[in-house]
């Protein structure tokens, strides 16, 4: 028998302001088809001005413990994946504990760009497989409205604000690959590209919180080739190829991503859980965003097999198998 860490409730929060393309044509040289047609983004949430990353963390961990029918007392520890926290520290997961009435168990913020909720995953997972914790909250949370350069065009139209969460809990399985849960992860990164995406400032550079830059176009031809290589080595790791997959849940940066990603694996569109065109990039918020999605209209079903990716900067990228 192998401990797995099984999905026990999944839940999300997007903020009430919905902002349509057209919204930037009023202030930038740019238009609803050149959006639409470069990156699949229709619509996006941002934040109000009063409401922060944690705000977000604790409408999305909320629901994802009443999908799962728990209390934040049968929990053991948070994680947030998140580059945009509320304050440089306490960590937004110490906050949330504090909001949901935790008076025990732990909380820590994990930082790996878009790529933040696998690794906050795969972290989880671990904790959870040696026994070092039996149920955890994950979360990705964003605000990137809050790191945007409304003066760039090529990067201020790209990004929303929005949470997702999962509560994940020890099971036993057999060990093989019809078990539910965690069945593999995968992590990269490569530093020398730091500078493709990045936000310029910080704690102990600039002393400010900087905004987000990033060379898109390099970036683009990164992203497919790395996605496509981290999904298939998980994968491998767990013992299935591609033709097993129901369901790619893919971090959602640009529609020609998502869809050169599920031409390269070999599988279909209709098995690609899409969000992009409502929420933009919420870095790491993307997946449990789409996970949530995705089980609330009745796509994804218990016992699907399930591989997501994402890559952020860092370069950071990595993949996670699992069973619904
Ligand atoms: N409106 C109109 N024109 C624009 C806009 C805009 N909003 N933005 C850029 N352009 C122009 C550019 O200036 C350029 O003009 P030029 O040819 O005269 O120089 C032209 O459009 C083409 O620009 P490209 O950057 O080559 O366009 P591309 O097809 O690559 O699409 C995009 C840009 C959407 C950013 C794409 O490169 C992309 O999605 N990159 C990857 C982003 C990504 O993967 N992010 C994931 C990680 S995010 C994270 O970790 C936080």
């Amino acid at each position: 028998m192998k401990m797995r860490a099984v999905v026990e409730g999944v839940g999300h929060y997007l903020p009430e302001r919905v902002v349509p393309n057209s919204h930037f044509e009023s202030f930038l040289d740019t238009s609803d088809e050149w959006i639409k047609s470069r990156s699949g983004i229709e619509r996006r949430h941002f934040a109000a001005e009063d409401q922060t990353t944690s705000d977000l963390a604790v409408f999305a961990a909320k629901m994802a413990l009443e999908n799962a029918g728990f209390s934040a007392d049968d929990i053991d520890g948070i994680l947030v994946a998140t580059s945009t926290p509320d304050l440089t520290f306490p960590s937004v997961a110490t906050m949330v504990q504090y909001e949901l009435g935790m008076t025990s168990g732990f909380g820590f913020d994990v930082q790996a760009v878009c790529a933040g909720f696998i690794y906050a995953l795969a972290n989880a997972n671990a904790l959870i497989v040696s026994g070092q914790a039996r149920r955890l909250l994950v979360i990705g949370a964003e605000t990137f409205s809050r790191i945007m350069d409304w003066t760039d065009r090529s990067t201020c139209v790209l990004f929303g604000d929005g949470a997702g969460a999962i509560v994940l809990g020890a099971q036993e399985g057999t060990g093989g690959p019809e078990d539910r849960g965690i069945l593999s992860t995968d992590l990269n990164s490569d530093g020398r590209y730091r500078d493709m995406l990045y936000v310029d400032g910080g704690v102990s550079s600039s002393g400010t919180s900087g905004k987000l830059r990033m060379q898109g176009n390099p970036l683009f031809r990164q992203a497919v080739e790395k996605l496509t290589s981290t999904a298939e080595a998980a994968l491998q790791k767990a013992g299935l190829n591609d033709k097993d997959v129901d369901w790619i849940v893919p971090h959602q940066a640009n529609i020609r991503i998502i869809q050169g990603t599920a031409r390269k694996m070999g599988i279909p569109m209709d098995h690609v859980i899409v969000t992009v065109q409502d929420h933009g990039n919420t870095s790491a918020a993307s997946i449990p965003l789409a996970l949530s999605v995705g089980v609330n209209e009745g796509k994804i079903k218990r016992g699907d097999l399930l591989v997501s990716e994402a890559i952020g900067g860092g370069l950071a990228w990595g993949a996670v198998v699992l069973r619904w």
